[in-house]
Parts: structure tokens; C-alpha cells; sequence
């Protein structure tokens, strides 16, 4: 058995649940086996929506009892990168698209003793990070272009996951493989031999009506 399937982790995306009940659902959804709450922050510049900031990431660091996977979707990132530390982020992940100088925004995220994720929209060659992939923790390929809940898997970021597993075990093997986007119990299994090593899936479990069901059965796919 490849070390990796023992790593494989499943990451809700609290874009999807009812904000109005956050503690309850994410308590849920920790029950049901989550290894990793996704926390979606988005300014209304880089993606066209507005979610959450670092007041409501304290809170639900309050609830939490797994690590909080927190995705920012907002241009020049290294303005907030101490804030949503403070907040109480265990991964903070940027986008290569939003920051001028992505190797000082890594680390700034690792100064404020942060894992460092960077994130790759669907259109943004692996290229991009290839001289950064030594000095972060995790690298989230987009498989839908980011801002909303409830999209369509881009089936062509299959073979740029594959290029990306690839590029992690001779480059940087340390660094896990996190995907984002329509990721369903229908497409899971391809992504999960094309090499990803974090899965978020945000509508898939919060519209699913049975969190433990449809979480076991996620698990089920990634432990074959
Ligand atoms: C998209 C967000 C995702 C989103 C995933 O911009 O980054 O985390 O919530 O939602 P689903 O799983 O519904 O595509
Ligand atoms: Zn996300």
C-alpha cells in the first residue's frame, strides 16, 4: 500500500452549509469523519463574490476541533496573511494569481508560523509555482474557477493534477496535492488515482442530506 492513501483527506468546504447554523454544522460534519474544515474567504475583487473575514474564522477556531484549511480568494493577500493567522488558520492558502511576489507572501504565511498553501486557478499553468514548490506545505489546484459553491468539475484539470503529483514527488514530496471544485462521489475515485491528496467538496456533502453517509462513502473511494 502507497504511504500516501493513509494521507488522503477529506475537507468540507463551509461555503455550502447554513451559515446561520455554522457551529452546529461544522460539528457535523466533524462527526462524520472531516479531517479538515475549508474556510472560503472571498473580497468581491479577485473572485466575484464576498464571504467571511477574520472575525468569523476566531469564531469557528472557538468550535473546531480539526484543523482549519483556509482559502484566500482575495487580491494581495500578504495585507490580511497576519490576521487570519491570529485567527486562528492552520493552513493558509494564497492564490498565484493575487500577489505580486508570491515567495514573500509564503513566507509571511510561514514568519507567522502557518502551513503555506498556493492555489492555481483552472487557467494558470503549474509552471507558475514550479520554483516555489520546495517552500510550501500544500499546492491547491482549481479544478472550477473560484467563487462559488455548487460548479461544474473542469474534467481537463485531470491530467494537470496527474502533472502536479508528478511534479510534488520529485520536487517537493512533502507538499500535499489539495483539489477544489465539483468534487463529487461521481468523480472522486479519477481524482483520487490521478494523485490528490486533500479533497474539498463543499455542495457534495452540505446539500447531500446525510453528512456520515456521504463522507464514509468518500471514504470508501479513497481507501480502494
Ligand atoms: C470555490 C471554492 C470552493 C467551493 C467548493 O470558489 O473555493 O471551496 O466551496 O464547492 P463545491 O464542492 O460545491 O464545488
Ligand atoms: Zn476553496
Amino acid at each position: 500500500m502507497r504511504e500516501q492513501i493513509t494521507m488522503k483527506k477529506i475537507a468540507p468546504s463551509i461555503l455550502s452549509a447554513d451559515f446561520g447554523r455554522l457551529g452546529e454544522e461544522i460539528r457535523a460534519v466533524e462527526d462524520a469523519g472531516a479531517d479538515l474544515i475549508h474556510v472560503d474567504v472571498m473580497d468581491g475583487h479577485f473572485v466575484p463574490n464576498i464571504t467571511i473575514g477574520p472575525p468569523v474564522v476566531a469564531s469557528i477556531k472557538k468550535t473546531a476541533r480539526v484543523p482549519l484549511d483556509v482559502h484566500l480568494m482575495i487580491t494581495d493577500p500578504d495585507r490580511y496573511v497576519v490576521s487570519f493567522a491570529d485567527a486562528g488558520s492552520d493552513i493558509i492558502t494564497v492564490h498565484a494569481e493575487a500577489t505580486a511576489h508570491l515567495h514573500r507572501t509564503i513566507h509571511l504565511i510561514k514568519e507567522a508560523g502557518k502551513k503555506a498553501g498556493v492555489s492555481i486557478n483552472p487557467a494558470t499553468p503549474l509552471v507558475a509555482i514550479e520554483q516555489i514548490i520546495g517552500d510550501i506545505d500544500l499546492l491547491l489546484v482549481m479544478t472550477v474557477n473560484p467563487g462559488f459553491g455548487g460548479q461544474k468539475f473542469i474534467e481537463s484539470m485531470l491530467a494537470k493534477i496527474g502533472e502536479a503529483r508528478d511534479m510534488i514527488d520529485h520536487a517537493a514530496p512533502h507538499v500535499l496535492l489539495e483539489v477544489d471544485g465539483g468534487i463529487t462521489l461521481r468523480n472522486m475515485e479519477v481524482v483520487h488515482k490521478a494523485g490528490a491528496d486533500v479533497f474539498v467538496a463543499g455542495s457534495s456533502i452540505f446539500l447531500s442530506g446525510d453528512y456520515r453517509k456521504t463522507i464514509q462513502e468518500m471514504r470508501t473511494i479513497l481507501d480502494r
